[in-house]
């Protein structure tokens, strides 16, 4: 992925983030940030509001999570959406969820494509309806071309259940000849997940205080950096993001080695 990372100044004039904010922020910048967007129910039921209200301003937090990432030059953002477990809960809920990111894809198709931002819908798609599975199709041809950040959005999606796809794919290969059982390795099963040539993500935000990976890109995560705030997902916003990046902005990432080794390379 060929990224530019300066902000030019037509992304500026078009970005309607809060820019003071995110320029507050001079860290390392993540290539790759996932999110579970969690505490949409909680946020409405607060306000005594119907749990899909919740979602439709979560949806909202989705636009200043993609455009504030685009500012800040991060290569890809993954968002769980909607996990596999999701099927089971009331179906109202669940067809408006439906109802929901078939709006999104009308009001944003624009945006995304103005805004360079490809999207990719990682997950058993097999599973939604089937117009929305056109309409995600069409949204991914459409985003693609030159596109400066990826937009991951996981729906149907159960970390669990892409690792078992990934071994099936596999164990095909193997029969029908194409591959060694020798020759599997982690590179192997990298390129049979939906994330294939995705950067595994090096931040995994997760709101509403719950302490769960909740089956969550299970064999990306195995790097990631962990963040969970208190704050509902429909509250996200600038300053939360800059925070969260503040906090990993200051870790020191050792992927299993020491200390002393890591500032000795740096
Ligand atoms: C978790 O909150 C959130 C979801 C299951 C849905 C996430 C969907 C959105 C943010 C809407 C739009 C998304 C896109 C990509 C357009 P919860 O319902 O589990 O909250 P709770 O734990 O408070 O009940």
């Amino acid at each position: 992925m060929a990224v530019d990372l300066s902000v030019s100044t037509e992304l500026r004039a078009r970005l309607t983030v809060d820019q003071a904010t995110l320029d507050g922020y001079t860290g390392a910048v993540p290539r790759h940030i996932a999110i579970i967007m969690d505490g949409n129910g909680r946020w409405a039921q607060a306000r005594g509001m119907r749990r899909l209200r919740g979602h439709h301003e979560g949806a909202h937090a989705v636009r200043r999570a993609v455009e504030s990432c685009r500012y800040l030059g991060v290569e890809a953002l993954t968002l769980y959406a909607f996990s596999e477990q999701n099927w089971g809960r009331p179906e109202d809920e669940v067809s408006g969820l439906m109802s929901l990111f078939d709006l999104y894809i009308k009001r944003e198709r624009a945006r995304l494509i103005e805004n360079q931002v490809a999207i990719r819908v990682i997950g058993d798609r097999g599973r939604l309806p089937e117009r929305l599975q056109r309409a995600i199709a069409q949204l991914e041809a459409a985003t693609d071309p030159g596109h400066q950040m990826v937009l991951q959005v996981a729906v149907s999606y159960g970390g669990r259940e892409e690792l078992v796809r990934a071994a099936r794919l596999i164990a095909e290969d193997v029969r029908a000849g194409r591959m060694d059982p020798e020759d599997v390795d982690e590179a192997a099963m990298a390129r049979r997940l939906y994330t294939a040539g995705v950067p595994d993500p090096e931040l995994i935000i997760r709101t509403s205080g719950e302490l769960r990976v909740s089956n969550f890109l299970l064999w990306q995560l195995a790097y990631s950096e962990l963040y969970v705030m208190d704050e509902l997902w429909p509250d996200f916003n600038e300053a939360l993001l800059v925070r969260a990046l503040e906090s990993f902005g200051g870790r020191e990432r050792r992927y299993g080695k020491t200390s002393a080794q890591i500032q000795q390379r740096a």
